[in-house]
């Protein structure tokens, strides 16, 4: 289908739409949750897993669902159907549009939440807050703030109504030119973070939990989270690629852009655990620490090192900014549902999607405080969520999209839409796609559910 027939806009050149798929990747993602996971489930090993699904799991199915935003052009629904028809099969393929976009959404209600806690250490780091920190005081402080549902709350919502603006206008026009700046000064704070680390923090200790694996470590649980973040952080499996698929530059070949889009991900979230384990270990918090370690282990850096007060103030303005556009992406998908297949205007889809979110982004706030022993199967309402939409709706998605593009898309068309500029390279990974990426998922899921 030749781009002009788009009903979205276009990214402004290859350099750009890079930018708005690595904003969409990199976030909250890599920064607070990768360093939290790692340090609950045993470092090293589970690391290794994550890296290796990152290949062979996250990156084809990256690719895959990028192709299926180019050719189908379309929300996820509209596209899946459109692509069903002309592939000759049943349109219930259309089910996979509905729970991307719908993972998109409960996504994006805890996101928000956690979003505003680096709002508000922003605010923080930039008033002094953080002078003189050490672990007593860094952990009380977070706790007090995490207590106070009302504080998480208007956090979290002005995050949102921020998000949802900015949504209601139209991806094109804010975040390009945002992206710009915030991708090479997150890089660059990351840089400097692991660089204090080196010399003050407990720099060995924090490389051998990270990276020497400690296989005793690995169970099936482990495996399953490793690979529900590797969608996660790629930003895979909940419409996102898709939709911003749609937007890709006519000539652009996509295993290039992915794997750079891949590569960029992981070198973050790998520096974020360097900058921030150090810290761990020298101030004795708990590498178990939960969805806190970053809040609890950076301001003490932050109160003690040269600058901190502006260098604390800068990181949590890059990681909110991160957040905010990866925030954005999560929900495009639900967006354009409500456009293109309900005919809703953007303005109004906006403020009804955001007035759900913030519904939902409650039940987060108060597994912070009020509601932390409101749990089912041993998990608060938040880890539920983050449960069902990052190890179970994620990978189901990525599984349905490698079968899809893998077995049921003609290869000319497959080819047509990705691109490739190497027939080695596309060979490698349509295989890659069709086989090993399918049986990888299903096993973890079959080992899950104690099948096998
Ligand atoms: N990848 C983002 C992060 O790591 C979050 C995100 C944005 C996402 N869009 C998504 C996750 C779509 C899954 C699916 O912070």
């Amino acid at each position: 289908m030749p781009a002009e027939q788009s009903i979205h806009g276009q990214w402004s050149s290859r350099w750009m739409y890079f930018l708005a798929a690595t904003g969409s990747a990199v976030g909250l993602g890599n920064i607070w949750k990768f360093p939290y996971i790692a340090g609950e489930n045993g470092g090293g090993a589970f690391v290794l897993v994550y890296l290796v699904t990152i290949v062979f799991v996250g990156l084809p199915v990256l690719i895959a669902e990028v192709t299926l935003g180019r050719r189908g052009k379309r929300d996820p629904v509209n596209s899946m159907g459109d692509l069903a028809l002309e592939a000759q099969v049943t349109s219930r393929w259309r089910g996979l549009g509905w729970l991307a976009a719908l993972g998109g959404l409960l996504i994006l209600s805890f996101y928000t939440v956690i979003a505003g806690w680096a709002l508000r250490y922003m605010w923080e780091a930039a008033s002094g807050a953080f002078v003189g920190f050490n672990s007593t005081s860094s952990v009380a402080y977070f706790s007090a703030f995490t207590n106070s549902a009302g504080a998480l709350t208007a956090w979290s919502t002005v995050f949102l109504f921020l998000t949802m603006f900015c949504v209601g206008r139209g991806v094109n026009r804010g975040i390009e030119a945002s992206l710009r700046y915030v991708m090479p000064l997150m890089l660059a704070l990351l840089l400097i973070m692991v660089g204090y680390s080196m010399q003050s923090g407990s720099f060995q200790q924090a490389l051998q939990f990270l990276f020497a694996p400690d296989f005793s470590k690995l169970t099936v649980n482990v495996i399953l989270v490793a690979m529900g973040h590797a969608f996660f952080t790629l930003a895979v499996g909940a419409g996102s690629m898709m939709i911003y698929g749609a937007y890709v530059p006519a000539k652009l070949s996509l295993p290039r852009v992915c794997f750079d889009i891949a590569l960029a991900d992981t070198l973050i979230a790998l520096l974020a655990g360097i900058a921030i384990f150090p810290l761990v270990f020298a101030h004795d918090l708990p590498v178990g620490g939960g969805p806190g370690l970053i809040f609890m282990s950076l301001p003490i850096a932050f109160g003690q090192m040269p600058y901190g007060t502006l260098m604390g103030t800068v990181f949590f303005l890059m990681l909110t900014l991160a957040a905010f556009s990866s925030a954005i992406s999560a929900i495009e998908g639900m967006m354009t549902v409500f456009i293109e297949r309900w005919h809703i205007s953007r303005s109004r889809a906006a403020v009804l999607l955001g007035a759900g979110v913030w519904v939902l982004s409650l039940g987060t706030v108060l597994s912070f405080n009020h509601g932390s022993d409101l749990t089912l199967l041993g998990k608060n309402f938040f880890d539920l969520i983050d449960y069902l939409t990052a190890n179970i709706m994620l990978p189901t998605v990525s599984l349905f999209t490698a079968l899809f593009v893998g077995w049921v898309m003609s290869k000319e068309n497959v080819e047509q839409a990705v691109l490739a500029n190497n027939r080695g390279l596309f060979n490698l990974w349509y295989k890659t796609l069709k086989y090993v990426s399918p049986i990888a998922i299903g096993l973890v899921f079959l080992a899950a559910l104690d099948v096998i």
